[in-house]
C-alpha cells in the first residue's frame, strides 16, 4: 500500500475531534503523490462531508476552472484541508480542531513533498504565514528552504464577493511563473530579480 493510502486509512479512524461523531466522510484529500503543487483548503463542506472529496461542492467547481486556466487538473495536483472533517453548519474550525488535525496534513506535506504550497482562504493562510493579512498578501510567493508558499484567497470568497473572482483569477495566472522562476539556477533568479522594477520585487517576499 502506498504511503499515502496508508496515510488515508488512519485519517479515516480518527476520532479525536467532536466532529468526528457528526461526520458522514472524513475528506483525507486527494491527487497525485507526486504532485508539484499542493492547495490547501479550509475544512469540508456539505457535499465534500458526502463524497469525501475535496472541493467537490461549487467552490470546488471554480476552483477546477481556476486549474484548467493554468493547464492544471486534479490529477496533476494534490489537494487538501486544514482539517478533514467537516464542522457543523459550516461553522470556522475550531482552534483545538487545527491543532488536533495539523499532524496529518504535516505527513501529507512530508509524503508528497511539494515544490508549492497554495494556501486557500485565511485558515490555510494562517499556517504558513501567521499574522499576515490575505487583502495584503493574496497572489504573492515566499520562498523557504526551496518550496514556495504562495497566499491566495478561497475560491469560495468569489461566490459571496463577485468582486474578488477577477482578483483570484488574476493570482492563479501568477503561479506558473512563481514556479518556472522558483526552478531556475540561484544565479539566474538573481539576476531576473535585478531586473524586476522595486514595486514588484516588492510584492514578493524572498528569504
Ligand atoms: N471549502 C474548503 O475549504 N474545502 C473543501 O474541501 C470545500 C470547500
Amino acid at each position: 500500500m502506498s504511503a499515502l493510502n496508508e496515510l488515508y486509512d488512519s485519517i479515516r479512524c480518527c476520532e479525536k475531534c467532536e466532529i468526528a461523531r457528526s461526520r458522514v466522510k472524513v475528506v483525507p484529500g486527494e491527487g497525485a503523490e507526486d504532485a508539484e503543487i499542493m492547495f490547501i483548503g479550509e475544512a469540508p463542506g456539505f457535499y465534500e462531508d458526502q463524497q469525501g472529496r475535496p472541493f467537490v461542492g461549487p467552490a470546488g467547481k471554480f476552483l477546477d476552472e481556476l486549474l484548467a486556466s493554468i493547464n492544471l487538473n486534479r490529477q496533476k495536483v494534490y489537494i487538501a484541508n486544514v482539517i478533514k472533517c467537516r464542522p457543523p453548519a459550516n461553522r470556522d474550525p475550531l482552534p483545538q480542531e487545527i491543532l488536533n488535525c495539523r499532524h496529518w496534513l504535516n505527513r501529507q506535506i512530508e509524503i508528497i513533498n511539494p515544490k508549492a504550497i497554495v494556501t486557500l482562504g485565511r485558515y490555510s493562510m494562517a499556517m504558513f504565514f501567521p499574522q499576515k493579512s490575505i487583502s495584503k498578501i493574496h497572489g504573492t510567493a515566499e520562498k523557504r528552504n526551496g518550496k514556495l508558499y504562495v497566499a491566495m484567497y478561497h475560491p469560495a470568497a468569489a461566490l459571496h464577493q463577485g468582486n474578488l473572482k477577477d482578483v483570484i483569477k488574476a493570482d492563479f495566472l501568477k503561479l506558473p511563473g512563481y514556479i518556472a522562476d522558483n526552478a531556475r539556477p540561484a544565479e539566474v533568479q538573481e539576476e531576473k530579480k535585478e531586473s524586476v522594477p522595486i514595486a514588484k520585487q516588492l510584492n514578493m517576499f524572498e528569504d
